[in-house]
């Protein structure tokens, strides 16, 4: 009997507090008007003093897990998507396994910006299908907000914090509710600087240069990232479907990464399908990065838009450049 990697929990957090565009506007030249026509954000969350990017992950974890009914020692193990650490070193991860107490699992990260998720739900498929682990949690954390310039109105409206979880789990049957179909993809060859955080790594350790030229914060060509994004939704999607043998009309529902609403128009409006099959909800979390797509799934269910049967397709894309899809049955 083949082995199906089935979604058996979703789960998410957000912090408490909510910056929204109106508080934004009093920091830097902006206005509600246009972050709203321009991105389709409304407001973000953005973490506590105390909070770092493993209590998100370990919040969303814990939310997944009672979704699916599973204890956290059951977890085989856990792979967090970040490009917000909570340290270069250790991983983010290992930090999630003593805050959720999931004594036995392995735990790493993946850089793999805003396609982490997808990327991760993608490794996470190898593990199950080979019969190596039986329940593994992919998380998507951020903390954003300690990685913008916030008196660069270029950047800062545009993201927030936020964790999305799921727990993948084994399921031995040859057919039924299980990931159908991944394919992932990378371009190293564009110019770094189209999305980065040019210092703190070892290509440039952190000075005191480097903290006054503020390169310690997310930077990005908010143009070129546009393009890329309008082009790699649809053409990801019809890879999928090719591959496939499927049409853009057996599928029931699309999440994509939330990075601007008028990219995922112009997505729709390249596939001929209308912009409702895409689940949104950037107005209220703006760009979460690797987090938005758990977040989204988990909204999406719990919002019953999602019914036994469904095809549903996960897309994520971002610096690298990197992108990847992933075909669903629910
Ligand atoms: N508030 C008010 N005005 C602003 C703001 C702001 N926050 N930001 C820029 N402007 C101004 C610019 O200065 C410019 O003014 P000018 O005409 O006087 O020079 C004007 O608005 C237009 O700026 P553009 O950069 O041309 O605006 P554009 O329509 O390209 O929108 C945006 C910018 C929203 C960043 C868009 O390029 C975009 O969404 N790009 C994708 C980037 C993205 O989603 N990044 C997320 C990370 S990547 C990822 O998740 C995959």
């Amino acid at each position: 009997m083949a082995i199906q990697s089935k979604i058996s929990g979703t789960g998410f957090y957000v912090p408490e507090k909510i910056l929204t565009n109106e508080n934004l506007s009093k920091m830097v030249d902006t206005s509600d008007e246009w972050i709203f026509q321009r991105v389709g954000i409304k407001k973000r969350h953005i973490s506590a003093d105390n909070e770092v990017t493993s209590d998100l992950a370990a919040n969303a974890a814990k939310a997944a897990l009672k979704n699916a009914g599973i204890s956290s020692k059951d977890i085989d193990l856990i792979i967090v998507a970040t490009f917000t650490p909570d340290k270069l070193m250790p991983s983010t991860a290992t930090q999630v396994q003593r805050k959720i107490n999931a004594k036995k699992a392995a735990a790493f990260d993946i850089s793999a910006a805003c396609s982490g998720f997808v990327y991760g739900l993608t490794m996470a498929d190898q593990f199950i299908k080979s019969g190596f682990y039986q329940n593994i949690l992919v998380i998507g954390s951020e903390v954003l907000s300690r990685f913008l310039d916030w008196q660069d109105r270029n950047t800062c409206v545009l993201f927030g914090d936020g964790a999305g979880a799921v727990v993948l789990s084994a399921n031995h049957a040859d057919n039924g509710p299980g990931i159908k179909y991944a394919t992932l993809g990378a371009d190293g060859f564009v110019a770094p600087e189209w999305l980065e955080i040019p210092a703190g790594g070892s290509a440039m350790p952190a000075s005191k240069e480097s903290v006054e030229q503020k390169l310690h914060f997310a930077a990005m060509n908010g143009k070129e990232i546009y393009k890329f994004g309008v082009q790699i939704i649809p053409k990801t999607i019809n890879k999928l479907l090719d591959k496939n043998g499927y049409t853009i009309k057996d599928i029931d529902l699309i999440i994509p990464h939330q990075a601007n609403v008028r990219i995922v128009e112009a997505a729709a409006k390249r596939l001929g399908i209308p912009k409702e099959k895409f689940f949104m909800n950037i107005d209220k979390y703006a760009n979460t990065s690797a987090a938005t797509i758990p977040i989204a799934l988990d909204e999406a269910v719990q919002q019953n838009k999602i019914k036994k049967g469904d095809k549903i397709i996960f897309i994520g894309f971002g610096g690298g450049l990197t992108w990847g899809a992933v075909l669903y049955e629910w």
